[in-house]
């Protein structure tokens, strides 16, 4: 079965993500002005000290000349390169041209087309090590918060899934949470239950329940999905199943979440939760992290899911001139 959750239940099935982006050295070109980059990427901690120093150093001089990013496929459709590899852009290729591999699906729901392996300058993906790596951060405040308010919750746990399909490595889930759910109520929501949420009740949904599930389809070494991002927005708790908790920690704070691993089974997992159902005080820690950081709801149409992909691509190639030699890119990406 694929359990695709949270903000996944917006798209039906796995989508096969394979899109050439071409990013050529001269003018800053915006596809679509329906399709406005969410501010929160660009107002990173990271990306204010960048700007801060260049106009700050270099007041008097001249504006560089930005590049054109032509996105050669818009990633929507279960696959966007052909197997032929017909719909790549024709030869002879442009020499000064840099080719992106936007690519977010984990290795499990990634299929090998044939002559991709050296063809692309950059890679794009959820994965640190990739050139453009690409997620919701949480952002520092500059203030403490002191007045964030919990939720009204009327739910303990909630799921959202959308599809289960065995194909897309969502075994392991679907196994925790049979055995999970003999011990604690879980209110489920999505296609596979026939119970559609809208876009516009997503993040209400998940703000109504004390606990959410974020559990990924597929386990891997930085694949941390917006299924984190979305309770962390909404002003719940994360359960997470995933890779180990310390690459959690990489991204969130360690006492922003609970990790499926931090219990010998599922029947002592549920106990801690019904626990800290009763004890509102440990419930309450989970939102010290509140204080310092805040976090950035995603982006939920359909239409809007590569919205965060396509620009943190345009940051990137507006900034780093450099690039590393694509060498074999699935030796890279599944090894
Ligand atoms: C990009 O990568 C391709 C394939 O490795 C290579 O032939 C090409 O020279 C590279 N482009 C640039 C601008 O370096």
């Amino acid at each position: 079965m694929i359990n695709t959750n949270g903000p996944s239940l917006l798209r039906l099935g796995v989508i096969m993500t394979l899109a050439g982006v071409i990013s050529l050295s001269v003018v800053f070109f915006w596809f679509s002005p329906s399709n406005k980059c969410p501010p929160p990427v660009f107002k990173s901690h990271q990306y204010s000290q960048i700007s801060s120093a260049k106009s700050n150093s270099s007041p008097s001089v001249e504006a560089e000349e930005k590049p054109i990013l032509l996105l050669w496929v818009w990633p929507e459709n279960y696959r966007n390169l052909q197997w032929d590899l017909s719909n790549l852009p024709p030869s002879p290729r442009p020499p000064f041209q840099r080719w992106i591999w936007l690519h977010l699906e984990s290795p499990t729901n990634t299929k090998k087309i044939p002559g991709l392996e050296n063809l692309f300058n950059l890679t794009l993906s959820y994965r640190q090590d990739a050139d453009i790596p690409v997620r919701m951060r949480l952002t520092t405040r500059k203030k403490p918060n002191e007045d964030f308010v919990i939720p009204k919750k009327d739910k303990l746990v909630c799921w959202i899934v959308s599809n289960n399909d065995p194909s897309t490595g969502v075994d392991t889930r679907n196994v925790f949470y049979r055995e999970f759910s003999k011990y604690i109520q879980v209110t489920l929501f999505g296609k596979a239950y026939s119970r559609f949420l809208g876009y516009d009740e997503y993040y209400p949904t998940l703000a109504s329940c004390k606990f959410y599930l974020s559990f990924e389809n597929s386990i891997h070494k930085d694949y941390i999905t917006e299924k984190l991002n979305g309770p962390l927005a909404a002003g719940t708790v994360p359960v997470v199943l995933g890779p180990p908790r310390r690459n959690y920690e990489n991204f969130v704070p360690a006492e922003s979440f609970i990790h499926v691993n931090d219990f010998p089974d599922a029947k002592s997992l549920a106990e801690y939760l019904l626990h800290l159902d009763k004890d509102e005080d440990a419930y309450r820690k989970y939102f010290n992290w509140r204080k310092h950081l805040t976090p950035s709801p995603h982006l939920i149409l359909q239409t809007q899911e590569f919205i965060l992909a396509i620009c943190t691509a345009c940051d990137h190639v507006a900034r780093h001139r450099e690039y590393k030699e694509a060498h074999d890119l699935y030796d890279w990406y599944f090894n």
